[in-house]
């Protein structure tokens, strides 16, 4: 595999600064298995030794079967894309998202699969995307407002901010409302599965399907009071008044089952709308929360992306991440996307034996695609861990195949990537015209995986108003 010469010296421009910003040293080799399990529930990049950042397939046994990270374009194009049928959902993520996302998109398998995808991709074309930007642009504006009398005070946890921020945007863009009233509530929820009922143990990675584990339980219980929150939330919708500009549950509703041309059931919808916003949010807040750390720790290239959204006409901001008013901005949120890939892990279980990339591969084998390694990949990229918008300026080479995925691959491709992509480029360009983004704390901030990739700890940040 060649390396990928995407950066400033490769377009003939003047090398930049390095600019590195604090990284993990991956373990020298592969963690004995009690360690190992244990940084999939506390920290999943700890999981991965640096051979897998060097070699394009590495393997470690797991209980008798073998794990695979794959960084080869063929073997990821094999798993994904050409025999993707061979390959499902593993236990331990149906365990895990099952109670709190239902049988929605992102965990349903199979034909159910194939009809819900083909049914709600009219809700995500790029024209229904556009239909939903007042509602991003009204959330990101009043988040704005919201925090300048709390910005220059600092210390602002601005993990915290965003991830209240991305959850109005997705409360917004699916019921026409700000969340006011249900947004502490749907936090509270989600946060608090997240804590601990919703971090992988390791009885759910090795027991097989069928047999419960203790935290079941718990996931029981907590279904049984997170579904009559969310029908709540839905009839609360149902019976306010709306601007009448339609919003994603208009979009869910109005899908139809490409046999049978049924709607979704009250349940079913249901299922899709905790799926779109828990796929969406905490993954947005996240990238948002980094680029602005990047920023903050390269102020050259915040005052060009404040420059740039300052000299842009974002009057009607549809559009704005791919046509061209945002070109710089856009630039620093893929690279945010490769360092910080929100989704740091696409893993399947093989149903079957495959070959892959010369690799035999038995039944009930675990594969994993990994944007966090394949991001850092020392036969992809130059200068891995280097912070440089360039490489994703128009006009360069684009990365090559299957070396940079942070929205996955193939038919379940994240169905969301317009919608991140429209949200978080309009986001990043208002901030940074209304801030000026400095990091207070000391320690650097460094990445921990769990479900998405979030900071190891809060982050101290001062926002100064720019005239
Ligand atoms: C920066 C933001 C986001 C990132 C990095 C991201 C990443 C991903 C990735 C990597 C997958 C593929 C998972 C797999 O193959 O196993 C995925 C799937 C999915 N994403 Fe996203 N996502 C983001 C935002 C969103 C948003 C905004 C939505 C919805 C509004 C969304 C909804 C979904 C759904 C429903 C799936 C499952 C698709 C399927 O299985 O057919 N995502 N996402």
């Amino acid at each position: 595999m060649d390396a990928i010469r995407t950066d400033a010296a490769s377009k003939g421009l003047k090398p930049a600064p390095r600019m590195i910003p604090p990284h993990r040293v991956p373990p020298a080799r592969d963690l004995p298995l009690p360690a190992y399990l244990r940084s999939i529930r506390d920290n999943g990049l700890l999981g991965f030794p640096k051979a897998a950042f060097e070699e394009p397939v590495t393997r470690r046994g797991l209980m008798g079967r073998s794990s695979f990270v794959l960084s080869d374009p063929e073997a990821i194009r094999r798993v994904l894309v050409d025999n993707q049928a061979n390959y499902a959902r593993t236990v331990g993520t149906l365990r895990i998202l099952r109670p709190i996302l239902g049988d929605g998109l992102l965990i349903s398998e199979g034909a159910a699969w194939r009809h819900q995808r083909r049914a709600l991709a009219p809700a995500f074309t790029p024209r229904a995307i556009d239909g939903l930007m007042p509602h991003i642009d009204r959330a990101i504006r009043d988040g704005i407002e919201a925090l300048s009398p709390r910005a220059a005070k600092g210390p602002l946890d601005l993990f915290a901010a965003f991830h209240g921020l991305a959850l109005d945007i997705a409360g917004r863009s699916m019921f026409s409302v700000g969340m006011d009233r249900h947004g502490p509530e749907l936090r509270a929820f989600i946060t608090g599965y997240g804590a601990r009922i919703g971090r992988p143990h390791v009885l759910d990675v090795l027991m097989p399907p069928g047999l419960p584990v203790p935290l079941d339980w718990a996931r029981r219980r907590f279904r049984r009071r997170w579904i009559p929150f969310l029908d709540s939330v839905i009839a609360a919708r149902a019976a306010q008044p709306t601007d009448g500009r339609g919003d994603l549950l208009d979009l869910l509703a109005a899908a139809r089952h490409p046999e049978t041309g049924a709607p979704f059931s009250p349940e079913e919808l249901r299922d899709q709308v905790s799926t779109m916003i828990l796929a969406g949010h905490e993954t947005t807040a996240g990238t948002l929360f980094w680029a602005s750390y990047l920023l903050a720790l390269f102020p050259d290239i915040q005052e060009r992306v404040a420059d740039e959204a300052r000299a842009a006409d974002l009057s009607d901001p549809t559009g704005c991440h791919a046509d061209g008013r945002l070109p710089f901005t856009r630039a620093v949120i893929d690279e945010t996307l490769r360092l910080y890939p929100a989704a740091f892990v696409v893993v399947r279980r093989a149903l079957g034996p495959d070959d892959v990339a010369g690799h035999p591969v038995k039944a009930g084998d675990i594969l994993l695609v990994s944007p966090w390694v394949l991001h850092r990949h020392r036969r992809l990229w130059d200068d891995p861990e280097a912070f440089d918008p360039s490489r994703f300026l128009p006009g360069g080479s684009a990365p090559a195949r299957f070396s940079y995925l942070p929205f996955g691959a193939g038919p379940r491709i994240c169905i969301g990537a317009q919608f991140a992509l429209s949200e978080a480029v309009l986001a990043l360009a208002r901030l940074c015209a209304a801030f000026r983004f400095e990091h207070l704390g000391r320690e650097p901030i460094l990445p921990v995986a769990v479900v998405t990739t979030q900071p190891d700890r809060p982050g101290a940040f001062k926002l100064i108003p720019r005239r």
